[in-house]
């Protein structure tokens, strides 16, 4: 199946603030966390929703398997 195509822009107003979805960036794919309990106003921690985290996750106590879960919303475009 297809995935859509987001920019690092609209990616950025699924912050749970400017948008109500939470939706954050992974090794190029978008997940969904909206109704996660953990990302509740998209933040998690000191880490915020509506970017690419992929660089962030080697601040993590946990490794990439919380992603297994997740609904994949889309890919993230590379520029
Ligand atoms: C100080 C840094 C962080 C702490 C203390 C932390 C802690 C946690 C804990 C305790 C959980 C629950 C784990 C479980 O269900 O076994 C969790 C889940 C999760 N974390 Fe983190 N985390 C941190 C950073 C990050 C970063 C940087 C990312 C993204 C790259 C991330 C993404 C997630 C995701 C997607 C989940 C699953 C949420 C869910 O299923 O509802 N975390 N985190």
């Amino acid at each position: 199946m297809e995935l859509t195509i987001y920019s690092l822009a609209q990616l950025a107003l699924r912050n749970g603030q400017d948008k109500p979805e939470v939706w954050i960036a992974y090794n190029g794919l978008i997940y969904d966390v909206t109704h996660s309990r953990l990302w509740r106003k998209g933040t998690h921690y000191e880490h915020w929703a509506g970017q690419d985290l992929t660089d962030e996750l080697k601040d993590a106590p946990h490794t990439d398997y919380v992603f297994e879960k997740l609904n994949v919303i889309g890919r993230l475009k590379m520029d």
